[in-house]
């Protein structure tokens, strides 16, 4: 593995003002530069964000061509989006990593955030540790994959 796709859903693009008491202060900018900061020799971080579903379905398409782990925080699709999820089955069927991630802890929000229907076809899930959710993930695909 050389490069990890590190894939974001709708308002995380907003990340640094986005209701700070729940997401932090950091910008998905900050996020990228402690990922690469964090990341093996040699481990490439290709992080992107969106805010359209078919896009993010595109991009997961895209890590099964390429047999490239995916971590994933797909934010508010999390709760809702049955296309993102076959995408990310594709991922893991493939043989491929896809860690499902959270900055806030949903299971301790409101009651529509306590289902994931990603969860159910993920390798695994991290949720509630901020920014170091991605690290935690990212930790795990460098030694796993
Ligand atoms: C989130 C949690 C989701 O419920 C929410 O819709 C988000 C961010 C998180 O990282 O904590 O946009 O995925």
């Amino acid at each position: 593995m050389s490069t990890v796709l590190v894939l974001n859903g709708p308002n995380l693009g907003r990340l640094g003002s986005r209701e700070p008491e729940v997401y932090g202060d950091g910008s998905l900018a900050d996020l990228e530069v402690l990922l690469r900061a964090s990341a093996p020799e040699g481990v490439e971080i290709d992080l992107r964000q969106t805010d359209d579903e078919a896009e993010l379905v595109h991009w997961l398409h895209e890590a099964v061509d390429t047999g490239r782990p995916v971590i994933l925080n797909p934010a508010a699709f999390t709760h809702y989006s049955y296309a993102l999820r076959d995408a990310a089955a594709l991922v893991t069927k493939a043989g491929l990593l896809l860690i499902e991630v959270h900055i806030s802890n949903p299971h301790s929000r409101e009651e529509f955030r306590h289902t994931s229907v990603i969860s159910g076809v993920a390798t695994g899930v991290v949720a509630g540790f901020g920014f170091d959710s991605y690290g935690l993930a990212l930790d795990y695909v460098t030694r796993a994959d």
